[in-house]
């Protein structure tokens, strides 16, 4: 058995990290909101944003009035014409499009377009995917767009347009890195920019961000990432869409993209992705017919106490007696994507509780099988992310729902009380966040192995059949 295990001074490590984290965040954020209305007005009034009448690359511009604006007119006026307009109708997220020649200034994170006709106009975005959750959409940095008869001389001027988005929120965390920023840059760039050549352009980068997902951000665009927080020169795009398109949790609807992409083609970008970077080789499968199916044991970090198998060693034991060979997996913010794409892509099951950790299942290949362990109370969430994944990918895919007597939550509450013995009625007017906490962060499973056994054996006949078909 491999073990792949983060020490737990590294899981310290990274409990300290995140906090820095969150502090700086929090710092910068207040910081910068002073600084930046003051930029905002400078830029918008000051005299030294020379005109650029005779901009080579300015194209025709297809003017389309805002709608804000349009309501705020009054009636019988014709509405002004902008080179943006935000659409902020959609339940997920807002999207702005530059249809002309812009200027961006990452020191005041605002885009300028030029209109000599027209008088000065603002409008704000904040291009992250989760338009329906306040408190996060409060902690993402808002970006500027201005129209009006000047801009900023250009400094470094750029071919391909910009898609521009936020890494901040929770992308820390791996299931929100692909479902709020991956997965619907994906959406976005085949949407706008079917032929690939865009620039990516980053508002709260992280260098932890750009290189945990260096292979998959060159694979979506071969030019280098702007990022906001890196620079201060003025850069010049063709145009430019800000914000990212998202069709729900991890998921990609054909029918809203022009070219019919699926999360198919998300998963085959991701084998472009690590084929072109191998870190590793792919571990060698055993040739001969009769080997066993291999089982990644996705098990959650040193650093978190809660959706653990505290008989994970019985477990295992169980595993084996069925006829796989078990690999345990503890990845950590540090683990290699490389490396685990190269794992679970060459293995036949994968298996572990609800978590973010399950995310690696966009590694699993088509026909393979994956087992989730479903505690009480994340019924609803299992399905909606990781479910989908399975349904998206054409993975097999099983749940094993916990019963009362499997949840650590019955020592503490007792049987009949109705956060066990009903889940979806105490989370019926929601999900607040005391009883998240409960289901999410004080339960462990000691899974029956008598009716765990069951479910591997499944399992098992599914991985044979994928295996069989393999060949
Ligand atoms: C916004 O998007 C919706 C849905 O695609 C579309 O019907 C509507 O016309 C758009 N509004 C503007 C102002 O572009
Ligand atoms: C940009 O910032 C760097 C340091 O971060 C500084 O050395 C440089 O002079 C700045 N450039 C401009 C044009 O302000
Ligand atoms: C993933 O698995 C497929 C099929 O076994 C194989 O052809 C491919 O090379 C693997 N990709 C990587 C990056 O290891």
């Amino acid at each position: 058995m491999k073990k792949i295990l983060g020490s737990s001074r590294a899981a310290i490590a990274t409990t300290l990290f995140c906090l820095l984290l969150l502090w700086f965040h929090t710092m910068s954020l207040s910081m910068s909101w002073i600084s930046r209305i003051n930029n905002i007005i400078a830029a918008t009034s000051s005299p030294t944003y020379t005109f650029n009448n005779n901009q080579e690359t300015r194209v025709q511009i297809r003017t389309v009035a805002s709608q804000q604006n349009h309501q705020l007119l009054p009636r019988g006026v014709l509405p002004m014409s902008y080179q943006f307009s935000c659409n902020r109708t959609y339940l997920r997220y807002d999207l702005c499009t530059i249809d002309g020649s812009t200027v961006l200034d990452p020191t005041t994170s605002t885009f300028f377009t030029m209109d000599p006709t027209s008088p000065v106009h603002v409008e704000k975005i904040r291009p992250y995917p989760r338009k329906y959750e306040d408190y996060i959409m409060g902690q993402i940095k808002e970006l500027n767009l201005v129209s009006g008869p000047s801009s900023p001389q250009c400094t470094i001027r750029h071919e391909s347009p910009a898609i521009v988005f936020s890494a901040g929120g929770y992308t820390g965390n791996l299931f929100h890195a692909f479902n709020d920023g991956l997965i619907p840059l994906f959406i976005t760039a085949s949407s706008f920019y079917p032929d690939g050549d865009f620039i990516i352009v980053v508002s709260e980068f992280h260098d932890w961000w750009q290189s945990k997902y260096a292979e998959i951000l060159k694979v979506l665009s071969k030019h280098p990432i702007v990022a906001l927080e890196k620079d201060n020169a003025t850069h010049c795009f063709p145009s430019a869409t800000l914000g990212l398109i998202a069709h729900g949790f991890m998921t990609i609807d054909p029918t809203l993209i022009p070219t019919s992409k699926t999360l198919m083609h998300f998963r085959d970008l991701l084998e472009k992705a690590y084929t072109q970077n191998p870190i590793l080789p792919s571990p060698p499968l055993d040739p001969k017919p009769e080997r066993r199916p291999r089982l990644v044991l996705t098990c959650r970090g040193n650093d978190v106490s809660s959706r653990r198998i505290l008989n994970q060693d019985e477990v295992i034991q169980v595993m084996k007696e069925i006829g796989f060979d078990v690999i345990v997996f503890q990845p950590n913010r540090y683990t290699s994507l490389s490396e685990a794409y190269a794992m679970l892509n060459s293995s036949h099951v994968m298996v572990g509780v609800h978590g973010a950790a399950l995310t690696h299942a966009l590694f699993l290949r088509p026909r393979s099988v994956f087992m989730q362990v479903v505690p009480i109370g994340t019924e609803w969430a299992a399905d909606a992310f990781y479910g989908r994944i399975a349904k998206g990918l054409n993975v097999n895919y099983l749940e094993y729902k916990i019963r009362v007597e499997e949840s650590s939550l019955m020592e503490k509450y007792g049987k009949d009380n109705v956060l066990l013995k009903d889940p979806s009625a105490v989370q019926k007017k929601g999900w607040p966040t005391e009883i998240m906490d409960i289901y999410l962060k004080q339960q462990n499973v000691k899974l029956d192995l008598v009716r765990f056994r069951k479910s591997l054996k499944s399992a098992y006949l599914m991985a044979k059949k994928f295996m069989h078909k393999e060949r």
